[in-house]
């Protein structure tokens, strides 16, 4: 494990020296299977892997789930044990934002937009931490979760406006057997909070076989959204839209979700028109 800038920046640039190409996997920990997937991703095109486990203040707005959010660094070395990574890049607030650090990078027009709007500094705090980390590790390539689709966009507009060379990977969704897409927020949930949290798929899936039997106008696909998501008590609905995947404003075939369970706010996305696919989180 290495904790310091410093001491990865000296790994890679030993690693640049033998030629070897390097892959970043950013995460907040709490591994899960989803995360593991991109670690796999990254094994396949890379000959070093990096993973980064830090918690980013900076992306939690008051009142969200900072404090609580899960931490478990013994589990996710665990979880990474044998999986062929060159480094995990575990640091402390202070290296991440030394006393005094002010920059902040703003990607601008993504950020103002459904996660954005909702979630006043939210993207501000993403595209700071992800500048920093693009930094210090110096990857060929970062791989980044669709479940998290709006940020996965922004940095991909991230990497290319700051001129980073590195090449954004987006990779699928990992869902449960029942359709829950993974996340290191489903540990919040009660059972009957689960259980609810199953609409989201459930819309997703039941826009998508109208879209796959031919309707394509998205003001007729959003409502079945919103029909399905309004049918389970216990889902406090954020918003239910229909963009297009490049701007995440003007009207699509990216169906996008937000709703509260409890004290729990899911995401969850799905392109409408492409097979809507269940995997074993194993
Ligand atoms: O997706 C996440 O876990 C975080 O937003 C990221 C990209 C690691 C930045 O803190």
């Amino acid at each position: 494990m290495v904790a310091t800038t410093a001491l990865l920046r000296d790994l890679v640039a030993g690693w640049r020296r033998d030629g070897l190409s390097v892959g970043l996997v950013p995460t907040m920990g709490a591994l899960h299977a989803g995360h593991l997937s991109l670690v796999r991703a990254a094994a396949v095109e890379n000959e070093r892997v990096v993973v980064s486990i830090f918690v980013n203040p900076l992306q939690f707005g008051p009142g969200e789930d900072f404090a609580r959010y899960p931490r478990d660094l013994g589990g996710d070395l665990e979880a990474l044990d044998g999986m062929g990574v060159g480094a995990v890049f575990a640091p402390r607030l202070e290296e991440m934002y030394p006393s005094g650090a002010t920059t902040r990078v703003r990607v601008g027009e993504l950020d103002e937009v459904l996660e954005g709007a909702r979630r006043p500094g939210h993207f501000e705090g993403v595209a700071t931490v992800v500048t920093k980390l693009f930094w210090a590790a110096q990857p060929d390539r970062a791989y980044f979760g669709q479940k998290d689709a709006q940020q996965a966009a922004l940095v991909t507009r991230l990497a290319e406006d700051l001129l980073t060379g590195i090449s954004i990977r987006v990779c699928p969704i990992v869902r449960e057997p029942d359709g829950l897409a993974l996340s290191s927020r489903n540990a919040y949930l009660s059972a009957a909070e689960r259980k609810a949290a199953l609409v989201l798929s459930r819309a997703l899936s039941r826009a998508n076989e109208a879209c796959l039997a031919g309707e394509e106008d998205p003001g007729r696909l959003r409502p079945i959204l919103q029909r399905e998501l309004a049918a389970e008590p216990l889902a406090e609905v954020d918003y239910a839209e229909l963009v297009d995947p490049a701007d995440f404003r003007s009207p699509g075939r990216l169906a996008v979700l937000a709703a509260r369970f409890g004290s729990t706010r899911l995401i969850d996305n799905h392109l409408l028109g492409v097979r809507f696919e269940t995997s074993p989180s194993g």
